[in-house]
């Protein structure tokens, strides 16, 4: 029988440990505030911000979020995202991805002041994390390094295979899958005999964005798979990346969707928030 790694139950875990941080700071008079941006009516993001505001809530971080009209033009958005910068009570700003088409978002990004990066998108930040710096790592990809921890997972020395090498999840978890000496290989919609490569997994980590993509035969028996995919099946149910049923019985451990990733997401974040008043100090 698989292990299935309760993601809900280990971020609930760290949240505990985070409150108690909260309060110290609260008795030295610090206060943690996190500036959220959004801009426009993208439904799945109004669901990822609120669920960020709740977080903080519940550990007793100020969140601020400033929603913004579509029609926001990338200069408007730059000047406040300079006003959240130049702002002392602000310890760090996520501005939520993805932006309407006609925001450069890398230009935004850039605008971000490192040292207020929480999501660790900043190139100053991903520079950091791949030479093994101290720094803000992006929230997904950690809070997998965190969960496989906590799971008693051993990384090191095991063939880990990435699918999906976007800048927010592929490319950082492999880099950080690498700095706990996993032998990593990533993989991509053009890579050949994708099947034959993720057989080689002792962990699989899918990243795709594609709806139960991952079946059996993508899986080596007695493999570890983290589905990282936030997807609706044919009948609009969320889903992850891996047809979980198929999957999961040749599993040594799996993670579920929803419960599975996306709650040590928004966790990370809080982790990176208190981060930001370290890294400052
Ligand atoms: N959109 C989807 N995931 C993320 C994330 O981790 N951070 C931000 N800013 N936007 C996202």
């Amino acid at each position: 029988m698989a292990k299935i790694i309760d993601g809900k139950k280990i971020s609930t875990e760290i949240k505990q440990e985070l409150k108690e941080k909260v309060a110290a700071y609260k008795e030295q008079g610090i206060e943690i505030t996190l500036a959220v941006v959004k801009v426009g009516n993208d439904p799945a993001s109004a669901v990822y911000v609120r669920n960020k505001e709740k977080a903080c809530e519940y550990v007793g971080i100020k969140s601020r979020t400033l929603a913004l009209p579509e029609e926001t033009t990338e200069e408007e958005l730059l000047n406040i995202v300079e006003e959240l910068n130049q702002d002392k009570t602000v310890n760090g700003i996520l501005v939520q991805l993805p932006l309407p088409k006609h925001i450069d978002e890398s230009k935004i990004l850039l605008a971000i002041d490192s040292r207020k990066d929480v999501d660790g998108f900043h190139p100053v930040n991903v520079g950091k994390m791949v030479i093994g710096e101290d720094t803000f790592l992006p929230c997904t990809p950690a809070g997998i390094i965190e969960m496989l921890k906590r799971s008693n997972i051993e990384i090191a020395g095991k063939e880990c295979v990435v699918i999906g090498r976007s800048n927010i999840v592929g490319k950082p978890m492999s880099m950080l899958m690498l700095k706990e000496n996993a032998t990593v290989t990533m993989t991509h919609s053009k890579t050949k005999d994708l099947k034959e490569v993720t057989k080689r997994g002792d962990i699989l980590i899918a990243a795709i964005g594609k709806a139960k993509f991952v079946t059996a035969e993508y899986v080596k028996e007695g493999a570890v798979v983290i589905d990282v995919g936030m997807d609706r099946d044919e009948n609009g149910k969320l889903c992850g990346d891996v047809d979980f049923a198929s999957v999961e019985p040749k599993t040594l451990a799996i993670t579920p969707v929803p419960g599975g990733v996306g709650p040590m997401t928004v966790t990370m974040l809080l982790v990176n928030c208190l981060r930001s008043v370290e890294l400052n100090k």
